[in-house]
């Protein structure tokens, strides 16, 4: 039981860190957080399990929430940790540089173990970075180039990821190739070939996301970093959308580079993010933002995560982040998402209006559906998905999309009585 005045300390730090009423911040911290479900309930009444799960969110029981690919849903757990050390930290007990940003401390060491052994690599390939889009610049500003050396990328790259790119070609004279991804791919071959297909001899660098943000596709990156790799092209990966989506192995897939942002489906908090750099590449990329460190090597990775002082408290969150997704067992959260979204297949399947942008096979989608809407038979466009954004709207159900096309995130907390909810807003559209 925590101490009165440390439970009023927390509810305040909580409600103005992440803007919760302080009402409802006092409540959640004035008792224990609730307990996991058994693994004795997810046996014999799997969707109960779910149910009682979910009570680890704040998520309001009055909205619906199918985007949690472009901003993650962090469960109290991790919120907790987060707190408890943004206090704890001011306190000045530990001995250890206190803060993220300048030598790695005990935290930050056993965060990278943990992240290192999850991603399959090793320490010393693993910056922490603070997003993909920080993890993108990296990398898009640390190779050796020279004016005329190209980049090709697809025409599903996020901002992010595209951004940094567009301002080295602005400042620098690189050249940007983009090739055209179908949607939905039809095999692993044609996306493959596809790639092929643009590279030149000038091609530096292959730049793709896992799962791109625009169809959510899950691309056989294994294939295409052995492509790269095969014609002496650096590869160099977006993976916002996969840390916590689905499985990752680093040394498997035979990247160059690799960012994350595990704040979207590992739900760890806002403002962390991973960089994986191959070992045999850590001395050929040069930092993006350094300190008096930036040509020390002996950091390996770590030189990579010097930016200043920075906030270690949603480390310690994403330590917890991880923790709780291994708790929970990461096939597990694999399988019950992908359930969720096969729910949404399904749904949508049934209109002929409308198409998939990435589920056209099973293992071309895990927690993200994304689907367009085809022209009405007259060739005017079709409203239908118009009218659809406009019901969930109204009834509180977030999506990503729009008129021409809806992404759906399901996760683990996503309940089948809140896309009954959406089929519902969808079908209204739709039928109008
Ligand atoms: C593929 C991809 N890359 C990069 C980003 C940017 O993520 P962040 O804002 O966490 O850096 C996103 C966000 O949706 C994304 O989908």
């Amino acid at each position: 039981m925590i101490r009165r005045r440390e439970f009023i300390q927390r509810a305040a730090v909580a409600a103005a860190v992440f803007g919760f009423p302080l009402a409802q911040a006092e409540k959640m911290f004035s008792q224990g957080a609730p307990p996991l479900p058994s693994q004795n309930l997810l046996a014999s009444d799997p969707d109960r399990y779910w149910a009682e799960l979910r009570r680890q969110w704040l998520l309001a029981a009055d909205h619906v929430n199918l985007n949690c690919g472009s901003v993650g849903c962090t469960p109290l757990p991790i919120l907790r940790a987060t707190i408890d050390h943004l206090l704890s930290a001011e306190e000045f007990r530990e001995p250890a540089y206190p803060w993220f940003g300048y030598e790695e401390n005990t935290r930050l060491r056993e965060l990278r173990d943990a992240l290192a052994a999850y991603l399959n690599c090793k320490r010393d390939e693993l910056a922490l970075v603070r997003n993909a889009t920080e993890a993108n610049n990296v990398m898009a500003n640390g190779l050796d180039l020279k004016p005329g050396d190209e980049i090709l990328m697809t025409d599903q790259e996020h901002p992010g990821g595209r951004g940094p790119w567009e301002q080295r070609a602005a400042r620098y004279g690189v050249k940007l190739n983009t090739v055209a991804l179908p949607k939905p791919p039809e095999s692993d071959e044609q996306i493959v070939d596809i790639f092929a297909r643009g590279i030149t001899p000038r091609t530096k660098v292959i730049f793709f996301s896992h799962i791109p943000t625009v169809s959510g596709v899950v691309l056989p990156a294994k294939k295409i970093c052995a492509l790269a790799r095969e014609r002496g092209i650096f590869s160099q990966v977006d993976g916002a959308h996969t840390i916590g989506q689905i499985p990752l192995d680093m040394h498997d897939m035979g990247c160059d580079f690799y960012g994350t942002s595990p704040h979207k489906w590992l739900m760890a908090p806002k403002g962390t993010g991973t960089l994986y750099v191959r070992e045999e590449l850590l001395e050929k990329v040069w930092a993006n933002t350094v300190s008096g460190s930036w040509k020390d090597y002996s950091l390996k990775a770590y030189r990579f995560s010097v930016f200043g002082t920075s906030n270690l408290s949603v480390f310690v969150g994403l330590k917890a982040a991880l923790d709780f997704h291994q708790t929970l067992g990461p096939d597990r959260v694999y399988a019950r998402m992908h359930e969720m979204a096969r729910k949404v297949h399904d749904h949508v399947a049934k209109y002929p209006q409308l198409y998939f942008w990435n589920a056209s096979r099973d293992e071309y989608y895990g927690g993200l559906t994304c689907f367009g809407i085809k022209p009405s038979a007259d060739g005017t466009a079709n409203k239908g998905l118009e009218r659809a954004a406009a019901e969930c709207a109204a009834r509180n159900i977030r999506i990503a999309g729009g008129a021409d096309h809806f992404r759906i995130a399901t996760h683990i907390f996503t309940q089948p009585t809140e896309l009954d909810l959406f089929f519902d807003a969808l079908d209204t559209g739709l039928r109008a």
